[in-house]
Order: structure tokens, then C-alpha cells, then sequence
């Protein structure tokens, strides 16, 4: 590096970074290696030369990779390596490992393998799907600085193989480990350990052999929390029940066990108590509802009294509750932790209400959201499934961005949906995708709506440029389909997924074209950010055209004029037309008033929708300036509602359920933990908290600078902060940030009932121009106020005052009455601003 100084001078220094391995031949001279099915100990050991200082170990096992490196584990990963369609890409992770090396010496590697979802090992017994028969396989390679060749490879001559102390696994079943084998093998991972008994290990030779090996580029997935037992239950002489208080993903660890030699501890998870109809409420666990999955892990003591602590290492659970049998005396608290395992992605913003029952669906999410990312976003952690089902996905998105730093995994699940992109164009029900084909509409939207998303929200236009093609097959396939059967034949999928009985879910084909044209419009915002291919203006211009044809189709289809509703009157097909904004203005209002009467008064209030609807309904009852009714819908705690979810008396919830009914449903498919109706998490940020961007990435354009000037010259405002639902349904406060690229945007608002005084506090990040609407209607102050009333100020001046805009103070560089007369919207530069009004 060559810098010149401030005095002109110049300076030099060397830097040296180390690159990932970029080429397949960058392996060489490694091989994929295996000990078969059971022998899934592999060990080597190697001479690594006094001058060895810096060194760094790629490795990559599937289905997962433990590594030790002298005898002490490497990195702090769980569930390496991340899962793809390993035909078609396998990742590798990296460590330095500089600090393990003992230059000089003689040093020794040992890995683990575990089957994930690669192999179901030599005794499957699991519902898992796709199990290859293959076994689980390592690749490694180990490189030193200043070192021509690797200090370590995997290759058949130069690695032993044995079976190790994990008997069983699997990751819908559990784990079983036998102490008594670990113990005999105390040392395996050191040098000079006596591998003499040990085979001899063999290259793989698997179809993933085949596969690009790329560098993982996500968070792994890490042991986080370490939660203690908030309760614990005895429904039978020996049954310990521990309550964890919080449904999660993760795994159970046992410390300080006093056991006999071959003693069996046996640990089973659920996510809820028995209660009826299910049985008795004894206080034992209920565990109908994770199917196949026996979510059992089984340790076998080694019994030298010592005192032996135990965690999983290649399976993961759902779990609120754990089961513990087999010891003779019962585990007192401080033995047994929760230990919360997920992909470690960072939250990065927050939001907090003055209501309670607010927050605690905020919770709710944040746990499903969280708990739902195994590597790749999934439906649920608990039972026979836990796919990367694409629709759950799809539609929490919004929320996913907004809480969670989601762009490195999202990028990964992006390869892997373009790996597995049907013949036709059609992407999947699920990525992986497991040899399945086109996915259901709405579940394929997955593919636009996740590079929308990051577009969007991070600014992030990587994966629109990166996956261009593929969305061109993608949009290709959806004209084609839309061609050949019209709206009224459109293909419908699994319609509304999980409308609460007894409710019908409406008109499937209408819910299919809800599907084509929420894709035909994100298409057109993703493909305008790829300038750089000539054919993204003529892709933009056909999706226009599709969608204005698709549109037109949509309201001749499922407009009953007579009526003035969409299909037979349902919420969700009111809500879906009017979130796509295609209801033509002359039946708009009817259209609306509708929707709301049959939440109100024909529903008492309560949604009738599912995943989908839901989402849509609640968006354009805020858009429509009615978060007064949403807000009503979230207050209920009777059925169906979000508070009945959270203030079940049998299961209160901690995650977000799969059915709005799950306490009364039968067990065939009914999670607590399944993040697609979470999608309030955004709607709570859009429109509670009011931030949303308003260009993508929240970004200014570069020229704007957010100078008063640019202002002047009519530069648009990137980012909106307009909270809604002020006083209403009892809801005086909310407050918290939103992460956007230029930094967080912090809002916290608070409406003093007896005073009617509205604060509004907010900080715009730097570079940015932001709109601030400030309230000057709240309707549960009677009536409006007019514009010409009220007195709005800034830091204690006034900013607005006899309906006029009062110039002068800094930052707030114009305002005006918005359009629907009930704010006064100012635009303002980055920096910190106290608004107040009296309501
Ligand atoms: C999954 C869902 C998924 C649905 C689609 C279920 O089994 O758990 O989350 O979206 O199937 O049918």
C-alpha cells in the first residue's frame, strides 16, 4: 500500500490478506474422503515446521463437519456446513487456526462427521427426506503462510477412520452418545494417539463430488443464549419436566451428571404440555404434533463419577419443554440449560409499544423469525419437516429485513434457489428443493420478493444483477402460464394457506393472480435497478404490459358489480387487490368499505384470513388511514386473533403458531413455531413506528447530498417517518430504530391522553433526506383539527403555524399539509428532531 501524507511525503506499507480458495484446482491436492456409514471418526496426523506460524484451515463435511485440531475443537460453528442441493454447490467454511498450531512438532487433525441432511447414517429409522445412502464425507485442506505445500490434506492414504461416541443422529430424531466409547478414545484428536485399530479411510465417491465448492459466506450457525429452567414439573415418579419458558430451536445441555457405566439419560423435547384434547393436563409433555420426528437425545454415562456433561452435537430440536429420564436422583436447575442454536444473525433494529400485548407479539416474532434460520430460512425447527418452505419465507421477508441482518443468508438461499430452478422457468415449494419441481404461486414468489427485499430495504442490487437470467425464465414462465389459462383458470397452489376454521379461503384462482401480479410489480422495480443489461428497460415494458392486461382480467374475473366486493365478500379477497392498489377508483371505497365492514361488524372484529390475507389486510387498512381498525383486530385475545395466540391459558405463546386454532388441532400439521403469519413484525415498523424507505436502500441520490439547496431543487426524501395509529385502541407510545444502510433511523412518539400533547422524536441518518409527518388528527381526540389551529413545533419553535410552514429552523427545511389533510409532512436533513403538537 502506497499512501501519500499531509506533507506530501509518501508512505509505504505491506499488507497481506489471504484470499478464500476461488478455484476448484485451489483443492488440489485434497480429496473427498469418507470412513462410511458408521466409521464417521476421521483422523490424521502431520509435521508442521518450526517457522509454521500463520496458518488457516478450510474444511467442509456434509452433511455437517466437527473439526479438532490438537485436540481442542475449531471455530465455534454448530451444523457446519450450511445445507444446499449438495448435487449442485457444497459450502466450505474457514478458521485461522494460527493460535492451535504447535510449530515444530508433530500435530494432529480428528473431524467428525455428522448426516444432516446429507445421509441418514447406517440405521435411518427417520422420515427424513432425501437421506442419500451415501456416507458422510469430509473435504479439508490445511495451508500455512510462507508454506509451499499444505501442512494437511484429506486424502484416502494419510487419514484413519473409527466410529466415534455419536451412535445415532439425526436431526428429526436426535442423538445418541455413548460416554464409555468417548472415553475409550480419550485423545483421538492429539498427537500420537493410537490409531493402529483404526481403517482406513476411502474417497468418496458421491454426486456432490461434483459440486461447486464455494466459500460460506453467511453467519454460522452458533450456540447463543444459554437459557435456565423457569420451571420444572414432576408427572411421575423419575419424569423431570423442565420449562424453559420460551420456545426456540436449539439443543439441551446436561452438566454434572452422576450416572452408572452405561447408565441411560434420556432427554425428549416438545414445544407444549398436554392439555386436552390431547390428554389429561398431568404436566406431561405433548409431543403428537412433531410427527415422525422422536426428538430424543440418549446419553450413555461412562459412569467414573466424575461428574459428565453432555451436549448434542448433530441434531437440533424445537423445543419449549425437555423431558429427562434415567437418573437416580433428580437433576437439581443449575444442571440443565436450553441452549438456543440458530444461524447467528444479528437483530438490528427494534420496536417497543406502550401496550403489553404488543410487545409480547414482538416477541413472538422475534423468536419464530430467529428460530426459523437453520442456515436457510425454514417453516419450523420442531417436527418432520423443517424445510426451506419459500411462501413462509416469502412473506416474512418485509419483517425479516427489517429486524434481522438477513443479506448474507438471503445471498446463499438466492445461489441455491437459482441451483434448483425448474426446466420451466418456475422456481420452488422448497429450496433446497429436493428434486421438486415449479412451486405453488405465491410460494415461488420467494425468488423475486427476497431480491426485491434486499433491494428495498439494504440498498443491496447484487443478487437483481447476479440472478437476472433467472428471473428473465422466472417471469418468462409466469406470461406463459397467465397466456394459456387467463385469471379465471390461474393456477392456484395452496390458495390462502391456513384461514381459521370454520372460514372458507376464497376463490384459489384469485388468490393464484394475486400471486402473478404482486411478482409482475416487484419484477419491474427489480429490473429497473439493473441499468447495466440492455434488456432491463424491454423486461421492465413486458411485465408493464402483462400487468396491466393481468390487472384488467383480475377486476372482469372477481369484481361482482353487483355485490361490490371481489369473489364471495371474503377479507382476504378484498385485502389483495387493494395491497396490489388495482381496484379501479370508482369502486375503490366500496371495495374498502367492505373489507372493513366485514372485519367489524359482520366478524365482531376478528380476521378471517390466512397467511396471506392477513398480511394484505392489515397493510391497507393502515394505508387507507384506518390502523384504528387493524389495531382493534390485535387487541382481541378471543379467537381467531394474535392475543388469543399469546394469552392461550394452556399455551400462552412465545412463537408465532402455523394455525390460528392450534390448542383445538389435531397433530397432522399444527407447529407453535412457524414465523408465516409474523408478518405484523413489518406492519409494526411500517406503520406503528412509521419508517419505511422510500427509495431503495433508503438512499438519497448521490446529487442530493440532503443540502437545503438540493431541497430546494426538488430532491425527494429517501426515507418516510410517519407513525400512524396514534391514541388509538389505547395505544399512547411507541418507540424504537430501524437499521437502514446510512444508519438507524430512531422514532419515538408518545400521545399524553389527558394533555392531547403529541410528541415525536426522531433522528434521520446522515446524507439522507426524510419526510416526518406529524399527526395533527388523531380521531380518538373527536374531531380533526384543522390545519389552521394548530401550532406544531421544533425543539420548542414553532415550524408550523396558521396553516403555513414556519421557515428557520435548522434541519427542517420545508412543510406541507399532506394529502389527506391529516399531517403536515416536513422534509428534513439528517440530524435529530423534537416535534410537538397539541391534539
Ligand atoms: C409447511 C408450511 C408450508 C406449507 C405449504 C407445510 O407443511 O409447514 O409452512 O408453507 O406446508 O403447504
Amino acid at each position: 500500500m502506497e499512501g501519500t501524507l499531509a506533507d506530501g511525503s509518501t508512505a509505504t506499507q505491506t499488507a497481506t490478506f489471504r484470499t478464500g480458495l476461488l478455484n476448484p484446482g485451489d483443492w488440489s491436492p485434497s480429496a473427498w474422503i469418507t470412513g462410511g456409514l458408521e466409521q464417521t471418526l476421521l483422523r490424521t496426523e502431520f509435521a508442521v515446521p518450526a517457522d509454521a506460524t500463520t496458518a488457516t484451515l478450510y474444511v467442509s463435511g456434509i452433511g455437517y463437519f466437527e473439526a479438532e485440531l490438537n485436540g481442542v475443537k475449531v471455530g465455534d460453528h454448530q451444523l457446519d456446513v450450511g445445507w444446499t442441493d449438495y448435487t449442485k454447490r457444497v459450502y466450505y467454511s474457514s478458521f485461522d487456526v494460527s493460535s492451535m498450531l504447535k510449530p515444530g512438532s508433530s500435530n494432529a487433525l480428528g473431524v467428525s462427521l455428522g448426516n444432516g441432511w446429507w445421509s441418514c447414517g447406517p440405521s435411518p429409522g427417520t422420515t427424513q427426506p432425501h437421506c442419500a445412502a451415501d456416507p458422510p464425507q469430509l473435504r479439508l485442506l490445511l495451508v500455512a503462510d510462507g508454506v509451499k505445500t499444505p501442512l494437511a490434506y484429506s486424502a484416502a492414504g494419510t487419514w484413519k477412520a473409527s466410529k466415534g461416541p455419536i451412535t445415532y443422529n439425526s436431526l428429526y430424531n436426535g442423538e445418541h452418545y455413548d460416554a464409555r466409547v468417548a472415553a475409550a478414545l480419550a485423545g483421538w484428536s492429539g498427537a500420537g494417539f493410537d490409531d493402529g485399530t483404526w481403517a482406513a479411510a476411502t474417497n468418496a465417491t458421491s454426486a456432490a463430488n461434483g459440486a461447486v465448492i464455494s466459500s460460506q459466506l453467511f453467519e454460522p450457525i452458533r450456540h447463543l443464549a444459554r437459557l435456565p429452567p423457569a420451571s420444572v414439573g414432576l408427572p411421575a415418579a423419575g419424569v423431570q419436566v423442565f420449562d424453559f419458558g420460551q420456545n426456540m430451536a436449539g439443543v439441551v445441555a446436561l452438566t454434572g451428571l452422576k450416572c452408572a457405566a452405561g447408565q441411560n439419560v434420556t432427554i425428549r423435547h416438545a414445544e407444549v404440555l398436554q392439555h386436552p384434547p390431547y390428554g389429561p393436563k398431568d404436566g406431561n409433555i405433548y409431543v403428537g404434533n412433531l410427527r415422525g420426528a422422536q426428538a430424543t437425545d440418549i446419553y450413555t454415562c461412562r459412569g467414573d463419577g466424575t461428574g459428565e456433561d453432555y451436549t448434542p452435537t448433530f441434531t437440533q430440536h424445537g423445543f419449549r419443554y425437555a423431558e429427562v429420564t434415567g437418573l437416580g436422583a433428580p437433576l437439581m436447575p443449575d444442571q440443565i440449560r436450553a441452549v438456543e442454536m440458530h444461524t447467528a444473525l444479528s437483530q438490528h433494529s427494534a420496536v417497543e409499544f406502550g401496550t403489553p400485548l404488543l410487545n409480547k407479539i414482538q416477541h413472538a416474532v422475534l423468536w419464530g423469525q430467529k428460530s426459523n434460520v437453520m442456515s436457510v430460512p425454514t417453516d419450523c425447527p420442531q417436527r418432520d419437516e423443517r424445510r426451506g418452505w419459500t411462501g413462509d419465507a416469502a412473506l416474512t421477508a418485509e419483517e425479516a429485513l427489517y429486524n434481522y441482518g438477513m443479506g448474507a443468508v438471503y445471498s446463499h438461499w438466492l445461489d441455491v434457489f437459482a441451483d434448483d430452478q425448474a426446466p420451466n422457468g418456475g422456481s420452488n415449494d422448497f429450496v433446497p428443493a429436493l428434486g421438486g419441481g415449479e412451486g405453488a404461486p405465491n410460494w415461488q414468489s420467494a425468488f423475486p420478493t427476497l431480491i426485491w427485499g434486499l433491494l428495498t430495504y439494504y440498498g443491496d442490487g447484487t443478487m437483481a444483477t447476479k440472478h437476472f437470467d433467472a428471473l428473465g425464465k422466472y417471469y418468462d414462465n409466469l406470461e406463459a402460464e397467465f397466456n394459456s389459462t387467463g385469471a379465471k383458470g390461474f393456477r392456484t397452489g395452496y390458495g390462502d394457506w391456513v384461514v381459521p376454521p370454520p372460514h372458507p379461503m376464497g376463490d384459489k384462482h384469485l388468490i393464484g393472480m394475486f400471486a402473478l401480479l404482486h411478482d409482475l410489480q416487484m419484477g419491474e422495480a427489480i429490473f429497473a435497478s439493473v441499468p447495466s443489461r440492455a434488456e432491463a428497460a424491454a423486461r421492465r415494458a413486458r411485465l408493464a404490459s402483462l400487468h396491466a392486461r393481468a390487472a384488467a382480467d383480475f377486476h372482469t374475473t372477481f369484481y361482482d358489480a353487483a355485490k361490490g366486493y371481489y369473489g364471495s365478500g371474503l377479507q382476504t379477497e378484498q385485502s389483495m387487490p387493494l395491497y396490489l392498489g388495482i381496484v379501479p377508483v370508482a369502486v375503490k371505497s366500496k371495495v374498502f368499505d367492505h373489507l372493513v365492514h366485514d372485519i367489524e361488524v359482520t366478524n365482531g372484529g376478528h380476521t378471517t384470513s390466512g397467511i396471506i390475507g392477513i398480511k394484505c389486510a392489515l397493510e391497507v387498512l393502515s394505508a387507507a388511514g384506518r390502523t384504528d381498525v387493524a389495531l382493534r383486530m390485535l387487541a382481541r385475545t378471543d379467537y381467531p386473533s394474535y392475543g388469543f395466540m399469546i394469552t392461550h391459558p394452556d399455551e400462552p405463546a412465545t412463537t408465532i403458531w402455523e394455525l390460528w386454532d392450534s390448542p383445538t388441532e389435531g397433530p397432522g400439521m399444527n407447529s407453535r413455531n412457524h414465523i408465516m403469519f409474523g408478518t405484523v413484525g413489518s406492519w409494526f415498523y411500517k406503520w406503528l413506528l412509521g419508517v419505511t424507505p422510500l427509495a431503495p436502500g433508503y438512499a438519497p441520490p448521490v446529487a442530493a447530498a440532503a443540502t437545503a439547496a438540493a431541497a430546494a431543487a426538488g430532491a425527494n426524501s429517501s426515507i418516510s417517518v410517519r407513525p400512524s395509529g396514534l391514541g388509538e385502541v389505547n395505544l399512547t407510545r411507541a418507540s424504537g430504530s430501524v437499521y437502514t444502510p446510512l444508519g438507524d433511523v430512531t422514532v419515538a412518539w408518545a400521545l399524553n391522553a389527558s394533555t392531547r400533547r403529541l410528541d415525536l422524536n426522531t433522528t434521520i441518518p446522515p446524507t439522507a433526506l426524510a419526510t416526518v409527518g406529524v399527526a395533527i388528527a388523531a380521531p380518538a381526540a373527536g374531531a380533526p383539527k384543522r390545519a389552521a389551529d394548530v401550532t406544531i413545533t421544533e425543539g420548542g419553535h414553532p415550524v408550523w403555524k396558521d396553516g403555513k410552514f414556519v421557515p428557520g429552523v435548522a434541519g427542517v427545511l420545508s412543510g406541507a399539509l399532506s394529502a389527506d389533510a391529516k399531517a403536515v409532512d416536513f422534509q428534513v436533513q439528517a440530524g435529530a428532531y423534537a416535534f410537538a403538537v397539541s391534539l
